[in-house]
């Protein structure tokens, strides 16, 4: 992409409504516009950012042998009176009547419209465990929606659910999900705790949220530091072996981690001094397990194997895409701008050219644009006539990872600059040096899991 041919209108001023600096960032960096209160137009970059996010959960999900599908947005009022939710949600749920008087609302969540799909296709031991899963715009009337996109009313979610014979089955689809998501939240870049946490509207027995350690984080977090070393990296998982999943699990949440909500200062005091930290945080994702919390109301039952009727266990798992944008955000930003984290930058390179209308910087950017194309990367080139100073303010606001600036003098002597916009370092080298370096950067490979693609698969290949 040109920048000069694209739509990136970067603000001058820091908007005053934004408090924190996800929000300011991306309002400045033209992600974003506010169409109503905690309801947003996503601009190109903004859109494009929550594309990739959203291209890595499914890929993790497909990768754990979860199965995508799409819901509506709006659903009928009927199914949540049988699940007895319907006066339950209270004033977050957006009520809608439709032109017949029929009762409607806009979906804040989907354990109903997911129990009666199943109800009506599933009912033998035979077609499980299934899991199925959408990412879907989802409504919920926040009292005091803020923060941008971290606290919308519309957000973008990830919500899957799982179905399972008995509890054994669904305490693996529980770990499953506990696994695929850390995977998910390290190809972003993220830390994200698996905490133990408090169930609220959604009912059940067993649930953890995840939570990226932030200032601005509206959850209050106790956890041992032990858990900040753990790392999932390159292992391979095996999602159908019961025990592997268990062991991962196990080894995600020994360590001390919880939420004010299920804080225990008396378990907390057993951690070593210098290793018990309090913070906030922000929750990213949480998965739940219910047993029968909605498949008994809902009469979603099975027939085992011995031809007995029993309603199926289930559990629910949730990814806060939109969220996620501006959390990406908290956790790797300076005082110039936003840092992408590789695996969910807009574009993998930007292209600075000091001289615009010099007819060999000209030629040097257009080839370097060529060649990391080839390569199958997406470079943006900042062909506007701009000062030098201008230029590098954009690209710093914008924080593409890599930056390569090419300017007359340096020509001269055959190289170009490549700059990492997280330490700030920068290299001179040849531009084909430049090229190679940056490909190898995003090259699946060992060693590299943050932002390695799945195998032929990728979901949104455009992007
Ligand atoms: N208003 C919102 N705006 C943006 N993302 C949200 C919002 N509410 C929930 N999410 C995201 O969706 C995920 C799954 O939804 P869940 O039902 O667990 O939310 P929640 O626990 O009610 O969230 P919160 O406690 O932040 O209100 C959350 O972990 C979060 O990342
Ligand atoms: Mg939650």
């Amino acid at each position: 992409m040109r920048l000069s041919r694209y739509f990136l209108p970067v603000l001058k001023e820091t908007p005053a409504e934004a408090q924190i600096a996800s929000h300011r960032l991306m309002l400045r960096a033209g992600m974003i516009k506010q169409a109503s209160a905690g309801i947003y137009s996503w601009l190109p970059m903004g859109f494009k950012v929550l594309k990739k996010i959203e291209a890595i959960v499914h890929e993790e999900q497909i990768r754990a042998g979860h199965i995508p599908m799409l819901m509506p947005t709006l659903q009928s009022a009927d199914l949540w009176r049988e699940s007895g939710r319907y006066d339950d949600y209270g004033e977050e749920m957006l009520r809608i009547t439709d032109r017949h008087g029929r009762d409607m609302l806009y979906g804040p969540t989907n354990e109903e419209l997911i129990t009666d799909i199943f109800r009506a296709h599933v009912g033998s031991y035979k077609d499980l465990p299934l899991t199925l899963y959408h990412i879907q715009w989802k409504f919920r009337d926040e009292i005091r929606p803020r923060f941008g996109v971290m606290r919308g009313r519309e957000f973008y979610m990830k919500d899957g659910y799982n179905f399972d014979i008995d509890r054994d089955a669904a305490i693996h689809a529980y770990n499953r999900h506990m696994v695929s998501y850390l995977r998910t939240y390290e190809r972003m870049g993220l830390k994200a705790i698996p905490m133990r946490a408090d169930s609220g509207p959604i009912g059940g027995e067993d649930t953890h949220e995840f939570l990226v350690l932030a200032d601005t984080g509206e959850s209050e977090v106790f956890y041992d530091s032990a858990i900040l070393d753990l790392t999932l990296g390159d292992r391979q998982v095996n999602y159908d072996d019961r025990a592997e999943c268990a062991a991962i699990v196990k080894e995600w949440t020994t360590p001390y981690a919880r939420t004010d909500e299920t804080h225990d200062e008396a378990i907390f005091a057993q951690v070593p001094e210098a290793r018990r930290k309090s913070s906030r945080g922000i929750e990213v994702g949480q998965i739940f397990y219910f047993g029968t919390k909605y498949s008994d109301p809902m009469g979603a039952v099975v027939t085992n194997d011995k031809g007995e009727r029993l309603p199926v266990h289930m559990g629910s798992h949730g990814i806060g895409v939109s969220r996620l944008v501006g959390a990406i955000i908290e956790a790797s930003h300076d005082e110039n701008g936003i840092i992408w984290p590789e695996g969910v930058t807009p574009f993998h390179c930007g292209i600075v050219n000091l001289k615009q209308g010099d007819p060999e910087a000209d030629a040097a950017c257009a080839g370097l644009y060529k060649a990391l194309t080839e390569k199958g990367l997406d470079p943006l080139y900042d062909d506007r006539e701009e000062r030098a100073g201008a230029k590098f303010a954009t690209m710093d606001l914008i924080g593409l990872p890599w930056r390569i600036t090419v300017g007359p003098r340096g020509l001269k002597s055959g190289v170009v600059e490549l700059t990492c916009r997280r330490t700030g370092t920068s290299e001179e080298m040849s531009p084909e040096a430049a090229v190679a370096r940056v490909a190898r950067i995003y090259a699946p490979h060992h060693g590299a899991p943050h932002w390695e693609p799945m195998a032929k698969s990728s979901f949104h290949t455009w992007l």
